[in-house]
């Protein structure tokens, strides 16, 4: 899928020594550079040549692999795909070329774009059996539940794309994943209504088919409009990939061992869910109907401040960026447009400006480098289009299958890929012997 080519890291002039104080021997660590980003110390020979290992939970100093796809400048705030500002693409290309763009490298010709779109066209159908999959679910269900549950089924019907070893197999798979999440993501959003799934239309582009899939009844055609097909594509493109995130880590680790492709993305939505993640913009919603009005922000404020109290706010704060998040940008451009082209009067619109006012001005949010990230302002635009909170997370959850499964190729086609496993610090008991039940004090 992506192409194969050799390790582009190099060996920069630079290396580490490590002195071990405990003999007094050096040890020689490479340094490798990309072609951007920090260089990174190679630790592949520490614990054979020192005995230790690195300790690094959370990996925040860690590289987990060597990656092409997708490229983060965290101070300066870029973030390209494949080289390709996130600007530019939220601005220009359509959700099929960025796909395209991930899975193989290089923007695509039109030729090449309508043989892609049609090909992930023709793959939007489930298998009709996997309805009776989601009927075993209570209605109330979370869908995000039901998507762990749903995606984790499809390698149990699409068993003819999941070796591993094969290039076809891997195009297939991944093809398959990319149109059918979502077909997944509306049938189980009709499912919590009590309403008829609503079949895919190859005459709809891949936006407006998933709009037409949650909004549609067999009663009721549902006409997208331009404005919200363009600001859903424009979500898509934002959320399509994020270079070694927690989800895409998980969906590597899983693939790291030889599970399908349908496994690894399953085991992605598991980890996206979280609200330190994909949950985000759920809480951010939630947390501006608490908030409720403008007089409440100092109160609000003052508790995310505080380290006795475990209330943060969502939408603030990124691992990586410490200046501001580009797709945040993006997203505040499209929530203004979309609110002013739809007509509609968002209080929440001016609660989330005005928290963000006054957040950017206290020193604790500007010492710490917090930022509204990607998930401030997409909740805000994905209400105004009539999609309700437990469908955010699902929706990005859609989005990201591209870049997952780009990764999860990537990894499979890299010469150097192991099963992932990291190694521990112990601090538990040493050995010791077992004592009988009536001998234990
Ligand atoms: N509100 C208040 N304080 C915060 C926030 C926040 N949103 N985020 C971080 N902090 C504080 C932490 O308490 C910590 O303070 P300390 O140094 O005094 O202990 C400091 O800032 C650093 O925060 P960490 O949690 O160590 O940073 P980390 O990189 O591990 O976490 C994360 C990043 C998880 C995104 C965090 O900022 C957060 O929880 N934000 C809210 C949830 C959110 O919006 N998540 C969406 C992320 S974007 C995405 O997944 C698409």
């Amino acid at each position: 899928m992506n192409t194969p080519q050799k390790a582009a890291a190099g060996a920069s002039e630079v290396s580490f020594t490590l002195t071990d104080s405990r003999n007094g021997e050096t040890i020689e660590l490479p340094v490798l550079a990309g072609t951007e980003g920090p260089q990174v110390i190679d630790v592949r020979r520490l614990y054979a040549e020192s005995g230790c290992f690195t300790y690094d939970p959370g990996y925040t100093s860690t590289g987990s692999c060597e990656s092409r796809i997708t490229f983060i400048d965290g101070d300066k705030g870029i973030l390209l795909y494949r080289g390709h500002p996130i600007e530019e693409l939220a601005e220009h290309a359509e959700y099929m070329e960025v796909c395209y763009l991930l899975l193989y490298g290089e923007l695509p010709t039109q030729d090449q774009k309508d043989k892609f779109e049609k090909n992930i066209t023709y793959h939007t159908m489930l298998h009709e059996q996997l309805a009776y999959f989601f009927r075993g679910f209570r209605r109330d269900s979370h869908p995000m539940a039901v998507m762990c549950g749903v995606v984790g089924a499809l390698s149990a019907f699409y068993h003819d794309s999941t070796d591993i070893s094969d290039p076809k197999h891997r195009m297939v798979a991944s093809h398959r994943l990319i149109a059918k999440m979502p077909t997944i993501a509306a049938m189980a959003y009709k499912f919590s209504l009590g309403q008829p799934f609503v079949y895919p239309r190859n005459d709809l582009r891949y936006s407006e088919n998933f709009m037409h899939m949650m909004f549609a009844t067999p009663c009721e055609d549902y006409v997208v409009s331009p404005v919200l097909a363009r600001a859903m594509r424009r979500i898509l493109i934002l959320h399509a990939d994020h270079e070694q995130n927690a989800s895409t880590s998980t969906v590597r680790l899983a693939g790291s061992s030889g599970a399908n492709p349908f496994a690894c993305i399953a085991a992605g939505i598991a980890s996206l869910w979280g609200p330190a993640h994909g949950g985000a913009n759920e809480a951010v919603l939630k947390m501006l109907e608490e908030i409720g009005s403008m007089d409440r922000i100092p109160e609000y404020v003052k508790r995310a401040k505080d380290k006795d109290d475990s209330f943060r706010l969502m939408g603030f704060g990124h691992r990586v960026y410490k200046n501001f998040d580009p797709r945040a940008t993006v997203m505040q451009k499209t929530c203004h447009e979309v609110l002013g082209e739809l007509g509609v009067n968002e209080p929440l619109l001016e609660l989330a400006m005005e928290l963000e006012r006054i957040a950017l001005e206290d020193d604790y949010f500007v010492e710490k480098k917090l930022y509204p990230n990607v998930d401030f302002y997409s909740g805000i635009i994905l209400r105004a289009m009539g999609i309700p909170s437990s469908m955010f997370t699902v929706l990005f959850a859609v989005a990201r299958t591209v870049g997952w499964v780009a990764q999860w190729n990537e990894m499979i086609e890299d010469p150097l890929q192991k099963i992932g496993r990291p190694r521990q610090l112990y601090t538990g008991p040493s050995q010791r012997p077992y004592v009988r039940i009536g001998d234990r004090e």
